[in-house]
């Protein structure tokens, strides 16, 4: 298939995409996190699709999107919604997502099986359009292969999936770079499943151990095709072979294939998984990532990292 790429400033454009959408087939689009691969969340094959064209097993759920907390709300069965709506008045339009026991016409394709959904409301302009416009929920996964890191780029997801899907919506960069704060609002206190884009230092929650209630977070994640990954310190780095590939927060002297993010968590969030590309690009034998500041507001990426790991 060859992957029509949009411009979404064009009305003709963003109304072709929701027509690929309706006609159930995959789109991608931006969102302020990462790009999604959209298809529609009530159609099993449109699904289908989602889970063949990302190689992506089928016990990792979706997060279903759409453009507004009622229609959120619809998806979800709660005998009390105060949290609920305590989270979307406070988070939504934004990088939040929400698990709570979902209606009975959610498919179980879309939720690996689970009797939980995910649903989301996201804050970039074009997704929100994109929605009104298809005038249905639509499940929508990072738009990369299964494994590797997230698009934060158009060509990125064309680099991955540009055999396998009908179209991508290019706006450029995202703003985050690093996907939702996944967050189970069904128990109380509500449990953070996925570290992401939104810090949540301020509300009263407990963290999943390990992967208990999150079934994407077993495998492996993020990786750049490079054979070993791991962390180094700067003392090692100065002395790496030169077809090493250094991803530092300052620039160590020397000839190696170096990225240079800046030192601070969420500008180096935003560019980790197009670093991670490009250094993939120059097929490096190894890459060695300067460890990150033992603070709470690097742990987002230190999670992404860890899971990048050989
Ligand atoms: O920012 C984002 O969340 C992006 C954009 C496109 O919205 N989407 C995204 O989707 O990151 P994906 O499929 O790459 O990651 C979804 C995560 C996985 O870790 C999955 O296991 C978890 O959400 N998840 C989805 N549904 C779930 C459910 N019912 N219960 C628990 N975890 C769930
Ligand atoms: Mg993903």
């Amino acid at each position: 298939m060859r992957c029509q790429r949009l411009d979404p400033k064009k009305p003709e454009d963003l109304a072709k995409a929701a027509q690929l959408i309706l006609q159930g087939e995959l789109v991608a689009f931006p969102t302020e996190t990462v790009y999604g691969l959209g298809a529609l969340a009530l159609n099993d094959s449109a699904i289908q699709k989602i889970y063949e064209a990302k190689g992506r097993p089928s016990y990792n759920p979706l997060i279903v999107h759409v453009a507004s907390a009622n229609a959120a709300r619809e998806l979800f069965k709660l005998d009390d919604d105060a949290l609920f709506w305590k989270f979307a008045h406070a988070y939504w339009p934004g990088p939040l997502t929400l698990v709570a026991p979902k209606v009975d016409h959610i498919p179980a394709l879309a939720t690996g099986g689970l009797d939980k959904v995910a649903v989301r409301v996201p804050a970039h302009p074009v997704a929100l359009e994109l929605l009104r416009l298809v005038g249905q929920p639509m499940v929508a996964p990072s738009a990369n292969a299964s494994t590797r890191p997230s698009a934060t780029t158009a060509e990125h997801v064309l680099h991955t999936l540009g055999d396998k899907i009908a179209a991508v919506l290019d706006a450029g960069p995202t703003e985050h770079g690093l996907e939702s704060t996944v967050v189970d609002i069904s128990v109380d206190p509500p449990v953070i499943l996925r570290l992401g884009a939104l810090q949540l230092d301020s509300l009263e929650l407990s963290h999943a151990k390990g992967t208990e209630g999150s079934p994407g977070r077993t495998d492996k994640h993020y990786a750049p095709l490079i054979p070993e990954i791991r962390w180094a310190t700067r003392e090692e780095m100065a002395s790496a072979p030169s077809n090493y590939a250094l991803l530092t927060r300052h620039r160590i002297p020397g000839s190696h294939i170096q990225e240079v993010l800046p030192d601070n968590p969420a500008e180096y969030g935003k560019e980790l998984f197009a670093a991670l590309y490009r250094l993939e690009q120059s097929s490096p034998k190894a890459l060695w990532i300067e460890g990150l500041p033992k603070e709470k507001k690097w742990d987002t990426v230190r999670d992404r990292i860890k899971r990048s790991l050989s």
